[in-house]
């Protein structure tokens, strides 16, 4: 196992009812910008909810702030960054998923990024792209954030990343910064009952696919890390039968629910190498053919375990026995090759049975949409992926050649 610091300071409060408990956990005399995405929490009355917890106990003044996209716009976020400005909120509350978690976390970072001569403080937007191009790295404060989280899937709400959309500038990128820990998440399940099935089924495939990229490596002998990735892996193949069959279940989503949020707080990445091309590579089928996040890695993860099968072969043998439970020593015994080809083609059975894509064909794409990636990849110096740091952009286009049709 590798040396490693392990701090997470985010308070998760769990379970039914409790949006209650922000009457308790945002500070009594706050200004508050609660922000939202593009009207599912004003629909479901989560939004409701909130502003009524809000008025209860001290005097907050609250402001809103609605229509931050799946895949939040910076242009959306700098918006939001100016209203903080104008009202001088001093405290964020996403209520939403990822996009709005990650796009509250950016403008709780950029805010402070004024022009210099501008009385009213409206954020420079030359500033804000450098710090998104930089991933925030040199951004020194930041207004607090806690979270309402509607839709079980990015881990947003318990760690300090996100991902921000330029769409002109035809950029999906990463940020991170220790700054923008929620100082509370609260994990309602009921409240993902009223998601879309391709949202829980996008939700339990990102999670999933979360968990690879910390896993699915080269051994460092981290029982822990790997025990504890299995068991997620194994959850999220159970229970994402489980919500599809029945949707209603809430034991079923507040599983869903916690489990995703542990296969991206930190936890499991501790002391081992990561390999992240595919959310990397992903990234740039969304920012231009506008897939939903999650597909993108369920079209991308088979192939990029094929693509560096020697590599990663200790661990894909490991995933094969522990998550899938093919075994090495039964009568019909395989070679190493078949075991893992077999492993690779049951995750693609599984991401089919959620209802995912599994190559660019699925989405209707071909061979002339891999240029325009590599180059885009190349714009972003996504030139040294993996946990070798040795995918380089010929690796990449190799992966999304084996991508363009199921291989299975
Ligand atoms: O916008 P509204 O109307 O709210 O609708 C949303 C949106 O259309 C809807 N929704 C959310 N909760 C709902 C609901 N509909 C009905 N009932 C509810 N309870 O769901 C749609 C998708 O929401 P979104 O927030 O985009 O989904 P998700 O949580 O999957 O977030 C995806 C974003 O997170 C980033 C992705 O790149 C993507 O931009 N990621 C963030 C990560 C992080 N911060 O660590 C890691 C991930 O790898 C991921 O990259
Ligand atoms: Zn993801």
């Amino acid at each position: 196992m590798n040396n490693f610091q392990y701090y997470n300071p985010v308070r998760i409060v769990f379970g039914e009812g409790q949006i209650e408990q922000l009457s308790d956990l945002v500070p009594n005399d706050a200004k508050v910008l609660i922000t939202y995405g593009g009207g599912s929490a004003e629909r479901t009355g989560t939004l409701d909810e909130v502003r009524k917890a809000l008025a209860t106990n001290g005097n907050r003044e609250v402001f809103e702030f609605g229509g931050i996209e799946p895949n939040p716009e910076f242009n959306t976020l700098l918006k939001a960054a100016d209203m903080v400005n104008e009202h001088n909120i001093d405290f964020l509350l996403a209520v939403g998923g990822g996009s709005v978690i990650d796009g509250s976390k950016f403008v709780a970072l950029v805010s402070s990024l004024t022009e210099d001569d501008n009385a009213d403080r409206t954020v420079s937007r030359e500033k804000a792209w450098d710090a998104l191009l930089s991933g925030c790295a040199n951004i020194d404060t930041a207004i607090d954030l806690g979270a309402v989280l509607t839709i079980p899937a990015t881990g947003s709400e318990m760690n300090n990343g996100g991902v921000v959309n330029h769409s002109e500038r035809q950029a999906k990128l990463p940020f991170r910064s220790p700054l923008v820990f929620p100082k509370f998440s609260i994990l309602d399940p009921t409240k993902t009952l009223t998601l879309p099935e391709r949202q829980v089924m996008n939700g339990v495939a990102d999670a999933f696919v979360h968990v690879m990229e910390q896993y699915l490596t080269y051994p460092v002998n981290a029982k822990v890390q790997d025990a504890f990735a299995e068991s997620l892996l194994k959850i999220l193949i159970e229970e994402g039968a489980a919500v599809k069959a029945d949707p209603e279940n809430l034991e079923t989503r507040k599983n869903i629910m916690w489990t995703a949020t542990m296969a991206l707080n930190g936890l499991i990445g501790t002391g081992v190498p990561q390999d992240w091309t595919t959310h990397m590579v992903g990234h740039e089928l969304t920012s231009l053919h506008s897939i939903d996040h999650a597909r993108t890695l369920t079209i991308l993860l088979p192939s990029v375990l094929r693509e560096l099968k020697e590599s990663k072969k200790d661990k894909l043998l490991q995933y094969a026995r522990n998550v899938w439970a093919i075994d090495s020593n039964s009568d019909t015994k395989q070679d190493d090759d078949s075991i893992i080809e077999t492993a690779i083609v049951k995750t693609e059975n599984f991401f089919r049975s959620l209802g995912l894509p599994v190559s660019l064909a699925d989405e209707k794409l071909d061979e002339s949409a891999i240029d325009p990636i590599i180059k885009q990849l190349e714009a972003h110096n996504m030139v040294k992926l993996g946990e070798h740091g040795n995918n380089d952009l010929e690796v990449s286009r190799r992966i999304l050649e084996r991508s363009l049709t199921s291989a299975a």
